[in-house]
Parts: structure tokens; sequence; C-alpha cells
């Protein structure tokens, strides 16, 4: 049985382009391209050189994104303990933020602690990770993304492997009613497989800011093989 899912996300796949592959020295351009080709929200991949070895941005990226951009900002932290950094994020105008549960000792504190921020609260699970990591977060988990690579790195191989994972995130949270991403070597070849296997959101960098056909044509492509 499927769950049902919150309203704002009903009906069809949403696409969240990954800004980690775009030109940050043309970063307006970059955004403005996506959506014009229909992404439906922007992925910002905050890494701190602690829970994965890069480091990239935070909050005054997001803040600057959100005088660029009326769509959603979708942030996914891959640092540890991001407790610290929780008020700053939502204050730079966040929508979503994703934490991984090995990055903190309260995962269950830290969602209720973001949606007391008027922020949508997930869990990002890696490659490595079980869906049971989810099991008693329910009732503070607005959605979940499923890593189908080791986070850290655009452009990486897609690890098809994880795509039973969504089901039995599903089955395991049965009353749930939020959605679930899928992050990590998404492309017109790989977008098919995870709508099929239940992803509601598909989450792309490479695929959409490197695309030789252009930006805006990248994401119609991902909406077209999502769709296929
Ligand atoms: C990986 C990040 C992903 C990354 C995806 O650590 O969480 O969001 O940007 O990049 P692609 O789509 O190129 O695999
Ligand atoms: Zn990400």
């Amino acid at each position: 049985m499927t769950a049902p899912r919150p309203p704002v996300y009903e009906g069809h796949v949403r696409i969240a382009a990954s800004i980690l592959s775009a030109d940050l020295t043309r970063l307006a351009e970059a955004v403005g391209a996506a959506e014009r080709g229909g992404a439906d929200m922007i992925h910002v991949d905050v890494m701190d050189g602690c829970f994965v070895p890069p480091i990239t941005m935070g909050p005054v990226i997001v803040e600057a994104l959100r005088r660029i951009t009326t769509l959603p900002l979708d942030v996914h932290l891959m640092i540890c303990r991001p407790e610290r950094h929780l008020e700053a994020f939502a204050r730079a105008g966040a929508s979503s933020l994703a934490v991984h549960p090995e990055a903190t000792a309260h995962p269950h504190r830290v969602l209720s602690q973001i949606r007391a921020l008027g922020v949508q609260a997930g869990i990002a699970l890696n490659p490595g990770t079980p869906p049971e990591a989810c099991a008693e977060l329910g009732d503070v988990l607005d959605f979940a993304v499923v890593m189908s690579v080791n986070p850290g790195y655009a452009g990486q191989a897609f690890l098809a492997g994880v795509l039973p994972k969504i089901g039995r995130l599903r089955a395991l949270l049965a009353d749930w009613s939020g959605w679930v991403g899928i992050d990590g070597g998404i492309s017109p070849q790989t977008a098919g497989p995870a709508v099929a296997a239940g992803a509601d959101v598909l989450v792309a960098a490479s695929a959409i800011f490197n695309a030789p056909l252009g930006i805006e044509s990248a994401v119609a492509a991902l909406r077209a093989a999502a769709r296929s």
C-alpha cells in the first residue's frame, strides 16, 4: 500500500537541481536556467570537511539564493553536529533541511528543532545506512533522502543497489506521509528506475549543470525520463 503524500508534493515527481556542479561565478544565471527548465527546487550541498572530506558552502550561499529564486531551497547538511547550524540555515531561507543520522547523537531532537524553525525536516541515508535508522523518527520526519552515491562529490556512479531501500522505508513507516528523495548519479538513464522504485524527488547536479545540451534542456530531459 502506498502512503499518502503531503499536498505540496502530490502528483508528479519533483526535480531538485543541485548547485554543487553549477558555475558559481554565474550562479544566478544557472539557477534561472534551471528554473526555466522546470526545476521544482534548488538543492544545496553543505559539506564541512568533517562528515565528508570536502568543504563547500554555508548559509551565506543559501541567503544569496533566497534573493535570486522563489523556488524552495532544499539544504542537504553533510556536516558533523548539524544542531549547531540549524537556526542559521533557517534564517538564511532554507525550505527543507536534511541531516545524516550518523552526524548527531540526537536525530529525533534535531528533526524536532528543524520543524520548530518552520522548515521541513529530513533524514539522508548513506548507501551503507539501513532504512531502520528512521524507524523511530516517523513522528518528526517530513522527508527522507536515499543516497545513491556515498556523499561528498558530484559526478559519481549511481548505486542501483540502494533502490529497494525506498520501498523498505515506506513499509517500515507504515502510516508516514512524507516524501522520499533520491540523491546521487541521477541522469536520464537512472531517473526511470528511481521513480519506478518510488522516489518522489530526484536530486541531480552534474546531469543538469554539466550537461552539453544546456541546463534548461537537461532539466526537461530528466523530467521526460522520469515520466517514461
Ligand atoms: C553528493 C551530493 C549530491 C550531489 C549529486 O554528496 O549530496 O547532491 O550534488 O551530484 P550528481 O547528481 O552529479 O551525482
Ligand atoms: Zn545532496
